[in-house]
């Protein structure tokens, strides 16, 4: 059979990991920072001072204003959403009537005897919050002291501000092209500037957009990567942050970490922070780490506050749980200032952004544990990450989970073992919502030994040589390069394509629909069972990837259905193969898929109970009926076999057409 194979050469380039954009928290210096800001407050000395929600402002500098208009339209459509999220999530006791920070002093502070905060010399023209100027109305009067002056403080300057009404926290908001962006990894980065003095909490914080990466991408895209970016940056702002652990207070307002006579939390020179207690962040010594090369010791931080704790084991099923780990990894800023990549992969709160971010309630609960904030749990969103998975996931590395899995021979999930490879042989999120890739890659240089995930790969010839299975691990570093699946986007010049189901935006054009996929608010990503083939009494073409795709599904009380163009197929069992050929548009497509489990799609929710549940026999039985009950596809017959080879330069103009450089791409937000 001479069987014509033009495939459409897609160029997939693997972004160097280098480039991959991640969190840039820094932790903002000693003498940045505005502590113990005191503003009038008639309730104070109320017994039961009511939680009420947090009061967020936001102030953008003209820096945001210049902008392109398209660039600062999408800030000012998304800031506001971020503001409503933490509002809806935070509530704070220690509101006062009119909120205005402290300005800046021009040399050192000085405490008085009858502890005044006051500044020698006076304070700076203009006062700064991270990058970004303090307009004078939010100012308080400038206290002054001189040399020799016997700690006299004075008012000096400007009047204060008229300050700012029904304010809790005031975030800074910029978009400056700074030395911190020009590295063109860092997205955005944001820091508290100012705390207040009654609790030490947080009321002011800046955040800088970097102009560069701002604002490119599809709408949806601004919704599922910009905005969890924000809310992300204002967190390390309201309380998630190495330099504000210190600072952290029990239930009962009393601080947790040792203080000094001054009040102050013991600072750590060496460090450049203060010094929390370990009734906040603990290290913990596992011996037993399995990696490739055998058992080796490590040293975990972990989160331990109760609040953490409690969500920690309830989600991942283990009630011995130590702690949560923070994230090992990066600088100071990046790591102890994140969840670890490896145990909490798409929480919002991890270092990089990969996919479907997740504020999860382990989150919430932090922010609780800070003692500032109460916290609306019912806003938390779903984790489906490691959910249940018991003390032998998050206690234990992905090495070993991994490798019981496979002994086993059960799947790795949600670690995966499937080399990225051209093609590139794609698969399904595991909420089913996006079509998604194993991100298991080979690298240049062996990985150091902690790292070494692999003793064996299913498939790969190199198999029991260690040197060789060095270099295998996942595309994120932050996790510990433990493999995991990703969601992913072509990208083709500007132009990029996402894989989510439910976008309709996603929809190929019918040409380039090889496996008849369908975008839609009720479609879901379904494994193949083939490569898609479509093919006239010419030519047979196939797209080069394959693996998965996005599809209609519904159920009724029996089954679950799968809808291709306008054929409905009946999924009698999970894992069930459907094959099949369709004839549309001029074309016969051959096809397969595999049926998904009922619980892949919402979709379904109702009808747990009778889908999928058939035993093997009545699977049969099911099957043979099923099979009478398809659809008759016409299909065209050609008179001879499709043409021979020749055609395929003759057509070159049709490759030519689909030789397009798309570019693999993983999105890592802040
Ligand atoms: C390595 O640690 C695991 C537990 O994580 C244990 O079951 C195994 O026996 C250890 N292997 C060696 C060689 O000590
Ligand atoms: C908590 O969040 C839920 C869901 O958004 C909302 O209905 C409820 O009113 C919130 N409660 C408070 C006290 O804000
Ligand atoms: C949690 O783990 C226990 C045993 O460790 C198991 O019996 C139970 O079924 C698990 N719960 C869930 C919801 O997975
Ligand atoms: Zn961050």
């Amino acid at each position: 059979m001479s069987i014509l194979f033009i495939i459409m050469i897609l160029q997939i380039v693997a972004l160097n990991n280098a480039q991959n954009i991640q969190c840039s928290y820094k932790p903002p210096n000693k003498d940045e920072v505005m502590y113990k800001v005191s503003n009038p407050n008639p309730n104070q000395h109320k017994r039961s001072l009511k939680a009420n929600n947090i009061r967020i402002k936001i102030h953008y500098d003209s820096t945001v204003s210049n902008l392109p208009e398209e660039k600062s339209n999408i800030v000012k459509a998304v800031f506001p959403l971020a503001v409503d999220y933490w509002q809806k999530t935070l509530m704070v006791r220690n509101s006062v009537p009119v909120l205005r920070l402290s300005p800046t002093c021009r040399a050192k502070e000085i405490v008085t005897k009858n502890g005044v905060r006051c500044c020698l010399f006076g304070c700076l023209k203009r006062s700064r919050c991270g990058e970004v100027y303090i307009p004078k109305d939010h100012l308080q009067r400038c206290k002054q002291t001189l040399l020799f002056s016997n700690n006299h403080c004075i008012p000096s300057g400007p009047n204060q501000g008229k300050g700012l009404s029904n304010t809790d926290f005031v975030l800074y908001v910029s978009s400056g092209q700074t030395d911190r962006c020009r590295d063109g990894n860092t997205f955005a980065y944001a820091a508290h500037c100012q705390l207040e003095d009654s609790m030490d909490r947080p009321i002011a914080g800046y955040i800088n957009l970097c102009p560069d990466l701002l604002g490119s991408g599809t709408p949806s895209h601004v919704i599922s990567v910009f905005l969890p970016t924000i809310k992300h940056e204002f967190l390390h702002a309201l309380g998630f942050s190495v330099s504000l652990y210190a600072f952290y207070r029990d239930q009962d307002g009393r601080p947790l970490s040792p203080r000094l006579a001054n009040g102050d939390p013991v600072y750590d020179n060496k460090m450049n922070l203060y010094k929390w207690s370990d009734k906040i962040i603990r290290p913990v010594i596992r011996n037993d780490w399995q990696v490739a090369s055998g058992n080796i010791s490590r040293v975990f931080n972990m989160m331990i506050t109760p609040n953490v704790l409690r969500e920690a084991r309830s989600h991942f099923n283990c009630s011995t749980l130590k702690g949560v780990e923070l994230e090992n990894q990066g600088n100071y800023g990046t790591a102890m200032t994140h969840w670890e990549k490896r145990i909490l992969e798409n929480e919002a709160m991890t270092g990089t952004h990969t996919q479907d971010t997740v504020f999860s309630r382990i989150t919430l609960a932090l922010m609780e544990d800070t003692g500032w904030y109460l916290v609306n749990y019912s806003m938390a969103e779903d984790l489906a990450w490691g959910k249940n998975l018991g003390c032998d996931f998050i206690e234990k590395s992905c090495f070993s989970w991994i490798q019981h899995r496979l002994l086993s021979q059960s799947d790795p999930s949600p670690y995966c073992v499937r080399i990225k490879s051209h093609p590139l042989i794609t698969e399904c999120s595991a909420d089913r919502k996006s079509m998604a890739v194993c991100n298991l890659v080979i690298y240049d240089n062996p990985l150091s030994l902690e790292y070494q995930n692999f003793i064996n790969i299913p498939g790969l010839e190199h198999n029991g040589d260690s040197n060789a299975l060095a270099h295998y691990g996942g595309s994120v570093l932050l996790a510990d390069y433990c493999p995991f699946i990703q969601e992913f986007i072509f990208k083709v010049d500007k132009q990029s394509k996402a894989f989510e189901c439910q976008h309709d935006e996603n929809m190929p054009p019918k040409k380039e629909n090889f496996a008849l996929e369908y975008y839609g608010q009720d479609s879901t990503c379904v494994f193949h069972s083939r490569r898609w083939l479509k093919s006239d009494c010419n030519k047979i073409i196939s797209w080069y990837h394959y693996g998965s795709g996005c599809y209609k599904i519904f159920c009724n009380s029996t089954a679950l259905y799968i809808q291709v163009l306008n054929y409905t197929f009946e999924c009698i069992y999970q894992g069930q193969n459907i094959s099949f050929t369709i004839y549309s548009d001029g074309y016969n497509h051959r096809g397969g898929l595999i049926c998904p489990p009922c619980f892949a799609t919402t979709l379904c929710n109702n009808n747990y109970q009778y889908c999928l549940t058939t035993t093997p026999d009545d699977a049969q039985f099911k099957l043979n009926r099923v099979k009478h009950n398809l659809p008759h596809h016409s299909v065209v017959t050609c008179r001879s076999e499709p043409t021979p080879i020749y055609l395929l330069s003759q057509k070159n103009e049709i490759i030519v057409i689909f030789i397009i450089t798309r570019m693999f791409y993983q999105f890592w937000g802040s």
